[in-house]
């Protein structure tokens, strides 16, 4: 909602903050910034999970399939929440992940997490911004309508201790407000 975070469970003291949201929510921009106000690591998981093959998500799929490349992005954010002082923004789906949301919404581990919120057609048009050259997100193109995706999603999304609208809300604002809700 606009006008600030809000949710439904009081924040943990946190030492670890992890952004969700679906494609285009801007966690990583908003990590980025995050990170960088409060003099903390930034990490991505999708960086993580390439880089520890050398190719990129895109090429993960294409040759090993979903299923694997959600086993090596749980595996990489298992090993990133061990961290203290860290921004973490997740792919997507890793929420779908059981193993990752029972370690994400773990009462009083230190673990904060945001859900970056925004209607479909604004995310949908933020994904294709700038991807023209090359695609990097291979399930906008899969048989699975994106309505659907995020429909399932939602629920456990919307288990995050704070939600921020993002809608037409500039990046650094949405840092501002997480700040202030701190
Ligand atoms: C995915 C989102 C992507 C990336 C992969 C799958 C998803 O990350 O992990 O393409 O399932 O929604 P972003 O949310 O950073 O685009």
């Amino acid at each position: 909602m606009n006008g600030g975070p809000t949710g439904p469970r009081p924040c943990p003291r946190a030492r670890r903050i992890v952004l969700t949201g679906f494609m285009g929510a801007g966690k990583s921009t908003v990590g980025r910034i995050l990170a960088a106000r409060l003099g903390w690591r930034f990490y991505d998981s999708d960086h993580l999970v390439a880089a520890g093959l050398g190719i990129t998500v895109a090429e993960i799929f294409e040759r090993h399939g979903e299923a694997r490349f959600r086993e090596l992005e749980a595996a990489a954010i298992m090993e990133a929440l061990t961290r203290d002082r860290i921004v973490l923004a997740l792919g997507g789906g890793a929420i779908e992940t059981p193993s990752v949301r029972e370690q994400i919404f773990a009462v009083d581990n230190g673990t904060l997490t945001v859900f970056l919120s925004a209607p479909l057609p604004e995310l949908l048009l933020r994904c294709h911004h700038g991807e023209q050259a090359a695609p990097v997100r291979p399930l906008l193109t899969a048989a699975e309508p994106p309505e659907e995706r995020l429909k399932r999603r939602l629920p456990h999304y919307q288990c995050a201790h704070l939600i921020v609208d993002t809608s037409g809300i500039p990046a650094t604002t949405v840092v501002e407000q997480l700040l202030a809700a701190l």
